[in-house]
């Protein structure tokens, strides 16, 4: 039994295996998983259905100091709630990710999801991932893992993973989605999407899932001992 709970921060881009490995290495070490990405989604689908304009920062910023955000861990998933409303599903449609950009490049937006995510981990015991946990929210996090996968390989899996939810769609069309959020996501002023220098990369796109859970535990081993 390790005395001190920790702060484990996975970032990478878009089908890099953040979600599915960041939750089953939760569940190995008995730790809270929190997927930083549902929190900008879940503004995502509130601004839309307020038919507020993504690019309309002031109104966009208003919404955001108004919602109650809340991640509740399950076992496959965390259940995402907006203002008590389960939008687990609805935050993974195509029209949300495809209108998250503008909204997560307004820096006032990110400071106060920044303030919910840091509330949560602060105490340890958290597996977080997103784009900028090991940069920006918890810079003094004890084990920081990069994930990158090749482009054709995350865009397969997307399409997989929008195939359970029902949704077909074609992998050229996911490959250049992909690309352009990549693009934004990485080039962005606030808080862009990069390898903190003390991360360790893991490139998944030829792993399994529990390959990439074993890696992950043996680079915390290796840290704790050196530490
Ligand atoms: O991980 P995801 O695909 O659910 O993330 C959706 C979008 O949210 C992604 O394009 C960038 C943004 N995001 C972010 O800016 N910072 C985070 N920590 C997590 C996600």
């Amino acid at each position: 039994m390790r005395e001190r709970r920790l702060i484990i921060a996975i970032d990478g881009p878009a089908g890099s295996g953040k979600s599915t490995t960041a939750r089953l290495l939760a569940k190995r070490l008995g730790y809270t998983y929190l997927d930083t990405g549902a929190f900008y989604r879940a503004l995502t689908l509130k601004v839309l259905e307020s038919g507020v304009s993504p690019d309309d920062g002031a109104n966009v910023l208003q919404l955001a100091e108004s919602i109650q955000i809340e991640l509740q861990p399950r076992a496959d998933k965390n259940r995402v709630l907006l203002d008590g409303r389960d939008v687990t599903q609805a935050i993974r449609e195509p029209r949300v990710t495809n209108a998250i950009s503008p909204i997560s490049e307004n820096s006032r937006v990110r400071a106060i999801m920044v303030d919910k995510q840091r509330a949560i981990g602060r105490n340890g015991g958290v597996v977080m991932e997103g784009r900028d946990i090991g940069t920006v929210v918890f810079p003094e996090a004890d084990l920081k893992i990069f994930m990158q996968a090749s482009l054709d390989e995350r865009a397969r899996r997307r399409q997989d993973e929008l195939a359970t939810m029902g949704i077909a769609r074609d992998i050229e069309t996911l490959r250049q989605e992909i690309a352009r959020r990549d693009q934004k996501d990485s080039n962005r002023k606030i808080a862009p999407l990069m390898q903190a220098a003390d991360a360790v990369l893991l490139d998944t796109t030829s792993m399994t899932i529990e390959q990439q859970v074993e890696f992950i535990l043996e680079a915390l081993e290796k840290k704790l001992k050196t530490r």
